[in-house]
């Protein structure tokens, strides 16, 4: 099941919950600053232990503070940098959201929260990257069984961008 919900993503209880995070891990900003502040410090020092991770795939770690609020699990997920659209950007925000349902998967989660990646500081344009991330995800719960999964949108805007993409990609 897909839901589409307009909020703060730090404040979600799903078993796993991801951050939009860059190749290094160890970015900061945006909705990775949200998800540090509220897991604490033990969250970058996971994350340095990694080391990296390549756009389009991401990578899990515990929880740390998050789990006071019942989050296991933090997925952190790279998705592209928006370079004008052919350079592979929607193949890798594919990727991005696919490794994160998986990692949730191999978890044993029945939950996961995600926030709209790469559509702050990446530059992605949310018209473009909602159908993709809709798409992608709706196609995974097909394939691979359900799931509770919460796109957490920031603001009214992208909230009705992702409900345009929905109602299209269910026809
Ligand atoms: N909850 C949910 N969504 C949020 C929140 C929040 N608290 N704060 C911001 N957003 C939304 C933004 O409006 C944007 O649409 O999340 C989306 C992703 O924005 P970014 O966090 O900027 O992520 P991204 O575009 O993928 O850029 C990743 O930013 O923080 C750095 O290290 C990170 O370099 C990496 C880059």
């Amino acid at each position: 099941m897909l839901q589409l919900v307009q909020g703060n993503i730090a404040g979600e209880t799903s078993c796993a919950v991801a951050t939009a995070a860059n190749a290094s891990l160890v970015g900061g900003g945006g909705v990775d600053g949200v998800i540090h502040r509220a897991a604490g410090p033990e969250l970058l020092r996971a994350v340095r232990r990694i080391g990296g991770t390549p756009t389009g795939t991401a990578v899990v770690t515990p929880a740390f503070d998050l789990s006071r609020q019942g989050v296991r699990y933090v997925i952190h997920a790279v998705g592209p940098v928006w370079r004008g659209g052919n350079a592979g950007e929607a193949e890798a925000l594919a990727g991005a959201y696919r490794a994160s349902l998986r990692l949730a998967r191999e978890q044993g989660c029945a939950s996961v929260s995600l926030p709209s990646l790469s559509t702050g500081v990446y530059g992605y344009p949310p018209e473009k990257a909602a159908p993709i991330a809709v798409r992608t995800i709706l196609d995974d719960l097909e394939h691979n069984g359900d799931l509770e999964v919460r796109l957490v949108l920031y603001g009214a805007e992208m909230l009705q961008t992702f409900e345009r993409a929905l109602a299209e990609a269910q026809g």
